[in-house]
């Protein structure tokens, strides 16, 4: 049985208040849209249809294509909204799913509940009810005495007494596609607000004695819809609720999940825990056993298992076992630390790798460098990357030894168990085991490498 979703994201989102379409609007990384493809997803069988208006383009390229869009303009209603699919979807499918893209918070499972229901309907269609004490301005749900649906009626033009109903119309539906496309050309046009309803077809199905299904939900929380900016900040914190919750079932610990900001689509392995106010967002993976936090934040990178990152900062970067870093480090676009590097306070590395076992303890730029294999780069060392046009290469080898203030003036190269002096400006290459002062820096003499174990 082919199902079909059809979401509806064409209004304007008036009460946002904001030129960016409401749609758009991110909750824990990903736009309000993507959370619901997500969960139409597991419930249909077939590419959804999207029905776009207000910031038409910017919604399709979002959507690029994850779904087939049809364009409703002028934006007549909801009744109108869906009617708009039908020229994509005539014949194409058994049941579709209507549903609107401002609710974010339903479930995969819940759409998959309705399209069960649906199955076993012998009428036209069934929707999700959720009874709540906060009506949200939702429309409210009349039944008749057999306990099927009669109305859906809008709060607005709800009489005093419907506006004490307590159950509520979610905004999910699940129809035979037939049906479907012949009820909404006989929505009637609302007088009071000149548009076409589905809301509606609730009525059209009672006058033909056809029994519409309630899947009655008992999650409020899920069926939060978001019409103003204080429902997207309530949204979002149950949303981060849900995801830190599984993450937490999963075997990853947080000290406070209240304060800890995980965005959808994160992975992160067991043991791993997550101290207070930290922050892992877009596409970024976490190993197994580390400690990220208290007050880090890391986007779109990648840190291996073990390692420590406290109070740091980690934006496009590759972190690999054993790494302990922090407080204040920060890793930028193209930082690879590979195993047992460690990194201080006050470290900035960017689009450079430090090979295993670095040590750069205190207050460093490494900039479009490569640092080999147990080097210590002393306090206060800087790679001078960037002669005002372009970004320059440094390339310091094995078992080096920096030692503190020295500037390395890009390009440059410094052979495996160099060495140089305090506060050395270093202009020139510096062979392998030889020890550079000044300023600039100056070979001076050989000297003995100590070998180090790998991996400390
Ligand atoms: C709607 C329902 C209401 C339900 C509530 C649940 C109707 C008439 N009312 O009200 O019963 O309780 O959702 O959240 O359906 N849209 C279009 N084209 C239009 C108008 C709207 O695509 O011409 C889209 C909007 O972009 C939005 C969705 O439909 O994603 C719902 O529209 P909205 O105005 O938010 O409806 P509500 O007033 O919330
Ligand atoms: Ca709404």
């Amino acid at each position: 049985m082919k199902v079909t979703a059809v979401l509806l994201a064409a209004g304007q989102g008036t009460r946002m208040k904001s030129s960016m379409p409401k749609v758009l609007h991110p909750l824990c990384g990903q736009p309000m849209i993507w959370h619901v493809m997500q969960a139409l997803n597991s419930a249909t069988t077939e590419k959804p249809v999207v029905v776009i208006g207000h910031g038409a383009e910017d919604v399709r390229k979002f959507l690029s294509d994850s779904a087939d869009c049809v364009l409703q303009e002028p934006q007549l209603g909801t009744g109108h909204a869906a009617l708009q699919a039908k020229p994509l979807l005539k014949d194409k499918t058994d049941l579709v799913i209507v549903t609107y893209a401002d609710m974010p918070l339903l479930r995969g499972e819940t759409f998959a509940r309705l399209v069960e229901t649906q199955r076993l309907n012998s009428g036209p269609f069934s929707l999700v009810t959720v009874f709540a004490d906060d009506p949200r301005g939702f429309g409210r749900i009349v039944r008749n005495s057999d306990g099927t649906v009669s109305a859906i009626v809008e709060e607005y033009v709800a009489t005093p007494e419907q506006q004490q109903i307590k159950e509520l119309n979610v905004g999910a539906y699940c129809f035979k596609a037939d049906w479907l496309w012949d009820a909404l050309h006989r929505i009637p046009k609302n007088p009071k607000k000149g548009e076409y309803y589905l809301t509606d077809v609730v009525e059209l199905a009672v006058k033909e004695n056809l029994p519409v299904q309630a899947v009655v939900h008992d999650d409020f929380v899920e069926t939060i819809g978001i019409n103003t900016r204080v429902h997207l900040a309530e949204a979002e914190a149950a949303m981060r609720m849900r995801i830190n919750r599984e993450h937490m079932l999963n075997g990853i610990s947080m000290t406070d999940p209240a304060s800890t900001y995980i965005d959808a689509g994160v992975k992160i392995g067991r043991d791993t825990t997550i101290m207070p106010n930290t922050y892992i967002l877009g596409e970024t993976e976490i190993g197994d056993g580390n400690v990220i936090g208290p007050n880090s934040i890391i986007r779109d990178s990648k840190i291996g298992n073990r390692c420590k990152v406290l109070a740091s900062v980690l934006e496009g970067a590759i972190v690999e076992d054993d790494v302990d870093m922090g407080p204040f480090a920060r890793l930028r676009q193209g930082a690879h630390l590979k195993s047992h590097v460690h990194m201080g306070n006050f470290g900035e590395v960017k689009d450079s790798t430090l090979e295993e076992g670095v040590k750069m303890g205190h207050f460093s730029y490494i900039g479009n460098a490569k640092i080999g294999a147990n080097t210590n780069i002393g306090a206060g060392t800087v790679t001078a990357n960037y002669d005002g046009e372009n970004k320059l290469p440094t390339e310091i080898g094995e078992d080096a030894f920096i030692g503190v203030d020295t500037m390395l003036v890009a390009p440059l190269k410094l052979g495996d168990g160099a060495r140089t002096g305090a506060g050395a400006i270093v202009t020139k290459n510096v062979p392998e085991d030889t020890l550079v002062v000044g300023m600039p820096a100056r070979p001076i003499k050989k000297v003995e490498r100590k070998k180090k174990k790998k991996g400390n």
